[in-house]
């Protein structure tokens, strides 16, 4: 995609720049994607005007031009590559969605055959890794264990880190999708202190890694196929969501050209974030903190006290300003798994429906536009798992994998890719001479 001729179209329609002051007038190019808002085109305007745009937080800035995901925040609309994130957890599963997401299109029967192949064969972890992962304490979060194993690959697998090799780029993506799950559930082992199960060749992915996580080798697991399709379809929800916070830590990071595991371990230390991926460890504890549905409205008028640092956790969202779609699959897949599990009277999802009903109702909520999002129900479900709240970031991470591999790889190959470089508004002291020690007081 080069400048002049991106796949954004310059429908030679331009938005003027005047300052008030000078009278300077500056014409930028508005540019139109397949959908959802046009974008000015500020690449030009501080060589043209000397001014920076300021917009700490992005909150409306676009840093790339991406075919992967869309979401119409206002509409909760989520699309992978253009299919509807409920027709894709009601009818496709996280293998046909890594294809979708890694390649553009869904596979066909032979292309899925293949990928699975190839996926499950780059399941293992090199011998060595037992001894990496051996050097943590018991007791660390496994999020810090998942970000030094998955930096520490690069240490393992030279032969995938060449950047400018489509090959190279190709098999590193497979390595980071097969070995997390891996990684997950041997950080999970060794804080229990059970020993690590390894990979099985003969069971699909989200089976491989419930089996992976509480199998041990005193016995034959069976894995749940109704646990199995909820870890799957919760897989699939996660999997990508444009720029977020930790997708573009990934962007910016390989825009220096750092390979790639590398740039996965610095997306793992982005999601690990309250406000971001560790929101779901975050509502769980913000659950068992509530305690009882009685005391629900005390938390909401927290949420809404200016002067409480205390948030809803699970509610809200840069983007969405409608109910999250993936949140209500996910409610959908909470009542499933906890019927499964004959658990229907599960005090926190109760007190978790109340929390919702009374927010959705209330006019601070309303009006900001604060709804539940993908965060609110999936601890619940994982927690109902029989997983550690601990880990429940780490599952996030498990699947949102494969949304950073391919923006990565959409990144490497943008041709008008450089590195990222963002400038500042300086506050600080102006330039000043320098004070020797014997006259500073
Ligand atoms: C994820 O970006 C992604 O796509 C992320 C994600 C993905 O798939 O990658 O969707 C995953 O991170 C989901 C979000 C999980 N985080 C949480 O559930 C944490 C709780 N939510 C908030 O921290 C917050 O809503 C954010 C961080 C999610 C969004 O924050 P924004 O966009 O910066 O919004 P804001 O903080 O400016 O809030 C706007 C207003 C503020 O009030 P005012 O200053 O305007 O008076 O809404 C209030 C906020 O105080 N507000 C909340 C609130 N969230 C926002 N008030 C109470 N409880 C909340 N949860």
């Amino acid at each position: 995609m080069s400048e002049e001729t991106s796949a954004a179209k310059a429908r030679n329609r331009t938005v003027t720049l005047t300052d008030n002051v000078t009278g300077k007038s500056l014409e930028l190019p508005l540019l139109s994607g397949t959908t959802g808002p046009d974008v000015i085109d500020v690449r030009k305007l501080y060589q043209d005007t000397g001014y920076f745009t300021f917009d700490p937080g992005y909150t409306s800035t676009g840093s790339c031009e991406s075919s992967i995901t869309f979401i119409d925040g206002d509409k909760g609309v989520l699309l992978y590559r253009g299919y509807p994130i409920e027709a894709l957890a009601e009818n496709s599963d996280f293998m046909e969605v890594c294809y979708l997401l890694l390649y553009g299109d869904l596979p066909n029967s032979e292309q899925k055959r293949r990928f699975e192949h190839d996926i499950v064969y780059h399941t293992m972890l090199h011998e060595q890794m037992h001894k990496f992962i051996e050097g943590f304490r018991r007791d660390s979060h496994p999020m810090a264990v998942m970000v030094g194993m998955v930096g520490a690959l690069s240490a393992f697998y030279h032969d995938s880190t060449d950047i400018t090799n489509p090959r190279h780029r190709m098999i590193a993506s497979y390595r980071i999708i097969a070995k997390m799950p891996t990684i997950a559930a041997w950080a999970y082992k060794y804080s229990i202190g059970q020993p690590f199960i390894f990979p099985r060749n003969d069971l699909r992915f989200a089976e491989n890694f419930l089996h992976m996580m509480f199998a041990t080798p005193c016995e034959p697991y069976r894995v749940s196929p109704i646990l199995a399709r909820a870890m799957d379809r919760i897989l699939t929800l996660h999997a990508d969501h444009e720029q977020n916070a930790s997708t573009s830590t990934v962007r910016l990071a390989g825009s220096s050209g750092a390979n790639p595991f590398a740039c996965i371990a610095a997306g793992i230390a982005s999601l690990w974030g309250p406000a971001h991926g560790g929101a779901n460890e975050a509502v769980l504890k913000m659950l068992e903190e509530i305690g009882d549905r009685s005391r629900v409205p005390e938390y909401i008028k927290r949420a809404k006290d200016k002067d409480d640092s205390f948030r809803l956790m699970g509610f809200g969202h840069r983007v969405y300003h409608n109910y999250d779609p993936r949140a209500r699959i996910m409610r959908q897949s909470c009542h499933e798994v906890l019927e499964e599990l004959g658990m229907r009277d599960e005090p926190l999802l109760d007190m978790a429906m109340e929390l919702e009903r009374i927010a959705l109702e209330d006019d601070y909520f309303v009006e900001k536009k604060l709804y539940p999002n993908v965060d609110f129900y999936s601890g619940i479900i994982f927690r109902a798992m029989g997983i550690p709240t601990s880990m429940f970031t780490v599952l996030f991470a498990v699947a949102r994998c494969v949304g950073w591999v391919a923006q990565w790889n959409e990144m490497i190959e943008d041709p008008t890719q450089k590195i990222g470089r963002p400038r500042q508004l300086y506050t600080g002291v102006a330039e000043r001479d320098f004070l020797p020690l014997a006259q500073r007081n």
